[in-house]
Parts: structure tokens; sequence; C-alpha cells
């Protein structure tokens, strides 16, 4: 599978290209159409895009937004993915609470995950889920949202939502996701990685896209129904090659 992989000089011109990525795609998704959807991602990486972002010129009370995953924390724990958001983008776009969708980090996961499917119900109705725009990350092992190697929560393809577990020596270790089920169907993914870290999980990611390699990384297994682009910086690119 070839994949599109655009590289920035340094992590501010990726964040402003990714800010810029999603933007022109709201803008696309909302030309006709009374609303448009936005899924985030976690972890600390996308967080200057989502300060860019939230400067951009879109009618942010036409756009809904929801999570790929959480981790099992209040909404003000500082290593919520929700807060690292609403810091970041939904109150300096002044995103309307009615648009916010966002996981109940403070339930079970087991519950988290029956609240979050009635959540999508509600906003999708009959339809399946499908995000405008997917928002994506990848951990050092290649995870996406809170899929991770081995776990069974990457077998989940009957339901949106799946609790999950990091591994062990990460700090939040309860988690809830969405299913590849609910990621497959977005119109367009955006990924968002940087940073030699992670050189050696993209590499493995570009050798299992060229091989379609039998048991890929999670993040792998993400095949969106629309475009997916990789939107990396030049440290990531060196330290893969
Ligand atoms: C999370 C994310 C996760 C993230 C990667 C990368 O909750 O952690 O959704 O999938 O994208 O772990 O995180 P960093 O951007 O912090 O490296």
């Amino acid at each position: 599978m070839d994949i599109d992989v655009q590289v920035y000089p340094h992590t501010l011109a990726l964040a402003h290209a990714f800010a810029e990525a999603t933007a022109t795609a709201l803008r696309e998704a909302l030309d006709g159409e009374p609303r448009a959807t936005l899924c985030l991602t976690g972890g600390s990486t996308p967080e200057p895009a989502y300060k860019l972002l939230a400067d951009a010129d879109l009618p942010w009370d036409r756009i809904h937004v929801f999570w790929t995953d959480e981790r099992m924390v209040p909404p003000d724990h500082e290593q919520s993915n929700y807060a690292m958001a609403k810091r970041a983008l939904l109150d300096p776009a002044g995103i309307p609470e009615s648009n916010i969708h966002r996981m109940d980090g403070t339930l079970h996961p087991k519950e988290a995950a029956e609240d979050y499917e009635s959540v999508l119900h509600q906003f999708f109705g009959e339809d399946p889920v499908a995000f405008d725009v997917l928002h994506l990350g990848m951990g050092s092992d290649a995870h996406v949202a809170s899929l991770f190697p081995g776990g069974p929560e990457l077998e989940e393809y009957d339901r949106w939502t799946v609790p999950s577990r990091a591994p062990a020596g990460t700090e939040i270790r309860p988690r809830l996701s969405l299913s590849f089920l609910a990621l497959n169907t977005a119109r367009l993914a955006l990924v968002i990685a940087a940073g030699e870290k992670k050189g050696e999980a993209f590499a493995e990611v570009v050798e299992a896209y060229e091989s379609e390699t039998i048991a890929p990384p999670p993040i792998v297994r993400v095949r969106p129904a629309g475009d997916l682009v990789w939107m990396i910086d030049r440290a990531l690119a060196d330290a893969a090659s």
C-alpha cells in the first residue's frame, strides 16, 4: 500500500500544516452541509496544532468534536485528552458545549464504552459513525488511539468503542478507545507524529505498509474509507530511514 507522507522541517511547521489541513477539510465538509465532525486525538504532539486550529476562521457552531480515546481520569486531570483539547482548542475557539462530545473518564471503562457508544448513536442515528476529519497520533510502540499492540481491543469490530489497558509503565493504564470499526469509516484521517524516538516505530509502519505484513502494527490497521495522510517532522523521517 502506498502511503501519503508529508515531511515538515520542524514541529512548528508540522503544527501549522496539520491545523491548515484540518481547517481546509472541515470547510470542504461544511460545503452544502449543516454540520461537520472532527475527531480529536490525544497525547502531547497535537497540542501546538490545536492552538493554531483555534485561530482558524471556521464556523465552530457547525462543527461537532469527538475523541479517539481517553484516559480514565477526570476531565480536569493533567493526563486527560479532553483537558488538553479544552485548553488548546475548545475554549480558545469558543466551541459550543452542545458540540463537544467527550468521553467520560470518570466511569468504569466498560461503562464508559457503553456510554460513548450511546453518545455516538445519539449523534449519528441509524447511520454508521463516520467522521469528516479524524485525527490520529502514533505511540512509540505504533499504537493508535488506545489500541495497543497485542491487546484484545484490536479485535473489536462489532462495537464502535472498546475499553483497553495501556502497557505496564504507562502513567494511566485504564483507557477507552474507538475501535477500528469506528476509525475506518473516516472520510479523511490525518496522522500527526514527530520526534526521533518514534523512528523505529515509523520504520516498522512503513515496512508493514510496503510488505502488507499479516500482523501489522495497530496504526497500520487504520484503513479509512477516505484519504489517509501522514504528517511528520524531519527528525522522525530521518530516524526512520
Ligand atoms: C493517547 C493518544 C495516543 C497518542 C499517542 C502519541 O491518549 O495517548 O490518543 O494514541 O496519539 O500515544 O502520544 P504523544 O503525542 O504524546 O507522543
